[in-house]
């Protein structure tokens, strides 16, 4: 359906392609794969007609294929969920969902057609939100789910997805990969970008590596394993997946969250973290998880409950509270609450820390750097703005902007949403160094084998409340699981 041949793409310092091939069949799957920086949404927006490129060709159908805006890519047939979202949070997931060609009827918008085939559309993927719901209200992975539900909605032949299923829980991956294969019987072209190499061995026909801009492998899926992937996108062998946990002592308690209760869920929660521990918290999407950590870090108000430090009372009402007594949050949204993105790496890097102080240029830069090359961040210099890093390597800098902070209390929302195979294993050693210095990390993910790879006990949030806790030596998936599932299921009932 469409061949790209030689594709070259170059932004002021970087070449973003550097001699991309990829053949695209109709009724295939076919991944593309490569470490943060490596090319894939850049890529994307070429075939997409957002980024037309500097040099290489395309061609759709055997014939040129040279589009000059994201209209010529639509009208080609091509539909995209890009890594960032780009929802209109005013308006209502209804409305959303069918911007492109609202239903009318006598010349104005027909209401009524609009949220029955709005709510077809959310059942097919299975979001269970009202179609006259603004998008504002809506968690990232609900948000993400609309995404999706609107390229389906546009019947096109070629489908390009960028990391969709960063955000989601394997519920609603598992749903998204029925719909997918449902596609791809169609005859529908499916480009399906991942971090998740399981995924990708699971659903795709073919795959293509790319490697500094460059694709490396381009091949049939059959016979390939994971190593062959991670080999082909680092140039190296991964030895394993997750660090060793460091040998600590249990420290004092150093957070304690008593009684607390958030604006919309059952609650209430109490818990508490050692110093040096890791703690997970593992749960379904919209289970209440993100929503206890921001009321604790002084992001949302709290209905009630208290928060003690180091064993002492202390009052949050706002993050800056938070900052000074010592708790940060890496936030699920990174780029609509953790960066600000038209501001250059340097100045990301030491917002949490500020705080009035005066700060050199130079310093800021300095320290910016030191961050830079210890999380392997992949820029054109310190100065380049943070919109125009990949995805991988903007939440690289929201790491390091806590990192900078030196909070006693960490607690990291998605920590690795976005983040190659590699960098996965350097963030996770980096959080478990945290811990055996004596910090008390709290990791919310929805990746579960992430938090049994990395956490010292996992309490598991079934709809806004804590359905168990689960230590170490007794993690088990499938245990956890039926734990997330349990407030949502009548007694008696199986997951
Ligand atoms: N608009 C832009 N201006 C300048 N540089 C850009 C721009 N967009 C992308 N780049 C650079 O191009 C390179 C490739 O980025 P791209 O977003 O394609 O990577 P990616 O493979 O999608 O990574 P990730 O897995 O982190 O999403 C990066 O070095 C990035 O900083
Ligand atoms: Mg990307």
């Amino acid at each position: 359906m469409m061949r790209v041949t030689g594709l070259v793409k170059r932004f002021p310092g970087v070449v973003a392609l550097d001699g991309v091939d990829l053949d695209i069949r109709a009724g295939e799957i076919h991944a593309l794969v490569g470490e943060n920086g490596a090319g894939k949404s850049t890529l994307v927006k070429a075939l997409a007609g957002i980024h037309p490129p500097d040099g290489g060709s395309m061609t759709l159908d055997g014939r040129p294929y040279k589009p000059g805006s994201a209209a010529d890519g639509l009208a080609a047939g091509i539909s995209v969920v890009h890594q960032e979202l780009a929802l209109l949070p005013y308006l209502t997931v209804a409305e959303n969902l069918f911007l492109r060609a609202l239903p009318r009827k006598a010349g104005v918008v027909d209401r009524r057609r609009l949220r029955t085939d709005a709510a077809a559309l959310l059942a097919e993927i299975g979001l269970d939100v009202a179609p006259d719901t603004p998008v504002e209200r809506l968690g990232i992975a609900q948000m993400q789910l609309v995404e999706i539900a609107k390229a389906i909605s546009t019947e096109a032949r070629l489908l390009i997805m960028d990391e969709p299923t960063a955000t989601l829980t394997s519920r609603e991956s598992g749903r998204l990969f029925g719909i997918l294969r449902g596609l791809r019987e169609r005859g529908v072209a499916i480009v399906y970008i991942s971090h998740h190499l399981q995924e990708v061995l699971e659903l795709a026909d073919r795959v293509t590596v790319l490697r500094n801009g460059r694709s490396v492998v381009s091949r049939p899926m059959a016979g390939v394993t994971a190593p062959d992937l991670v080999r082909a996108m680092v140039g190296r062998d991964l030895a394993q997946e997750y660090p060793p946990l460091p040998e600590r002592a249990a420290g004092e308690e150093m957070l304690k969250v008593t009684g607390l209760r958030v604006s919309g869920f059952d609650g209430p929660l109490s818990f508490s973290v050692r110093a040096g521990e890791v703690v997970g918290f593992a749960g379904l999407v919209g289970a209440g998880r993100t929503e206890a950590m921001r009321a604790i870090f002084g992001a949302d108000t709290a209905l009630a409950g208290t928060i003690e430090l180091h064993g002492r009372k202390v009052r949050v009402r706002h993050p800056k509270d938070a900052v000074r007594h010592g708790i940060s949050l890496l936030t699920e949204d990174r780029k609509s609450q953790g960066l600000v993105l038209d501001l250059p790496i340097s100045a990301n890097v030491t917002l949490a820390k500020l705080r009035g102080a005066l700060l050199s240029f130079k310093r800021e830069r300095a320290l910016a750097q030191q961050y830079g090359s210890r999380l392997h961040l992949r820029s054109a210099g310190v100065s380049q703005h943070v919109r125009t890093l990949s995805g991988g390597n903007q939440q690289k800098v929201v790491l390091a902007k806590w990192l900078n902070a030196g909070s006693d209390v960490l607690i990291v929302d998605e920590p690795t949403r976005g983040i190659d195979v590699g960098a996965k294993y350097e963030i996770h050693e980096l959080l478990l160094g945290l811990a055996a210095e004596g910090k008390a990390l709290l990791v919310v993910s929805s990746d579960l084998p992430e938090l049994m790879g990395i956490c010292d006990r996992i309490l598991v949030f079934s709809r806004g409340k804590i359905a168990g806790e689960v230590a170490r030596a007794d993690f088990d998936a499938e245990h956890i699981l039926t734990l997330a599932y349990s407030g949502y299921l009548k007694n008696g009932e199986k997951p």
